[in-house]
């Protein structure tokens, strides 16, 4: 069984993440400085002998240096993250998602550590494709538009760790997370799945952007954490790059409407612009579809599980939860 450091282990993804590997025998280190991820996400396995949780910053050196030591296997999903929280501070943006991924490769490369670098379906920015394939080119928009940051910052890490794998053989895999979405997820960061089960369950208007015809697939984190881990362990994906995420695209307005019907809420579903929520230079992705092909060819799965299948799981943690999320 494996060492594993686990970079933003107490955030959503990452907490499903390090409950697998634990699950599995391995013992993990997380290191989060909890500013978008909980501590309450971990409670239920801070006693647990395998565990060792790192409260700190990728940023931080030195500390970055400790953690690594021991490490066999690195999943690197610490970053500043969400839409908004990206708009809002394209500085902190870049500065988390660059320069730690750079050190972190390099302490990698010096262990030979296996590493799985979680990269965004943002990096195709507004690539006009009916399904993105991995191989498919990036069209950001101006630099001028700070909600073009997130992508950018992703597709260099993605840049960096395919050198580190050339130039010193590191084992590295890069995943391109489409809509993660399930139990622990919370929408104070622009996250559309809990932000609209919140105002469903509270009887509040669904605010939709736009016209609610942009597409998004939404995908159980439970699948793609296996999908992580099942990547991570197979030498044929190294140095490769693959979208993880569902392939069943649904319109925003179509997800508001499958809320409503699983809660039974009367809550109304209210239009408004993009410019109210995110500034008048924000540009959107009408549609975000995955090909699936590589992960399916290399992994023989993908995720499977439908819409309703996710929301009633997400509703069923949702409605069972003791305390509201804070
Ligand atoms: N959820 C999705 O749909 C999705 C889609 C595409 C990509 N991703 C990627 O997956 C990864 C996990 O995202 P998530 O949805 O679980 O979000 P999250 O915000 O729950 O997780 C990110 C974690 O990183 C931690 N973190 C941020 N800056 C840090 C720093 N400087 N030092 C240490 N820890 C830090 C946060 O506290 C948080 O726990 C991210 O890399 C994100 O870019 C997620």
């Amino acid at each position: 069984m494996a060492h594993c450091l686990v970079t933003g282990g107490a955030g959503f993804i990452g907490s499903h993440l390090v409950e697998t590997l634990l699950a599995r025998g391995d013992s993990v280190t997380v290191l989060d400085n909890l500013s978008t991820g909980r501590g309450d996400n971990l409670s239920h396995l801070s006693q647990h002998p395998r565990l060792q949780i790192v409260t700190g910053s990728i940023t931080d050196q030195p500390l970055l240096s400790e953690v690594v030591r021991e490490a066999e296997v690195i999943y690197h999903l610490a970053a500043a993250v969400g839409v908004r929280l990206v708009a809002d501070d394209p500085v902190r943006t870049i500065e988390t998602n660059i320069y730690p991924t750079e050190l972190l490769l390099r302490l990698a490369a010096q262990r030979n550590c296996r590493f799985f670098l979680a990269s965004t379906s943002e990096v195709y920015g507004k690539n006009p494709k009916e399904r993105w394939n991995e191989d498919d080119d990036l069209q950001f928009g101006s630099t001028t538009h700070p909600r073009w940051a997130y992508g950018c910052s992703k597709a260099i890490d993605e840049f960096l760790a395919l050198a580190y794998h050339t130039k010193f053989g590191l084992p590295v895999v890069i995943g391109r997370f489409f809509n993660v979405v399930g139990p622990r997820q919370v929408g104070h960061y622009g996250m559309v799945v809990p932000r609209f089960l919140d105002a469903a369950l509270a009887g509040d208007p669904l605010f939709v952007y736009d016209d609610g015809g942009q597409t998004r697939c939404f995908a159980h984190v439970r699948e793609v954490v296996d999908c992580v881990v099942g990547l991570t362990a197979l030498p044929s994906a190294c140095g490769r790059v693959y979208n993880i995420g569902s392939d069943h695209p649904i319109t925003i307005r179509g997800l508001a409407e499958e809320v409503l019907r699983l809660t039974g809420s009367r809550s109304p579903i209210e239009y408004r612009a993009y410019a109210e929520a995110y500034g008048r230079d924000f540009e959107d992705v009408r549609r975000r579809v995955p090909n699936l092909e590589r992960l399916e060819a290399t992994l023989g799965r993908k995720p499977r599980l439908t819409l309703p299948e996710i929301l009633s799981d997400i509703l069923k943690w949702r409605l069972g939860e003791a305390r509201p999320v804070t």
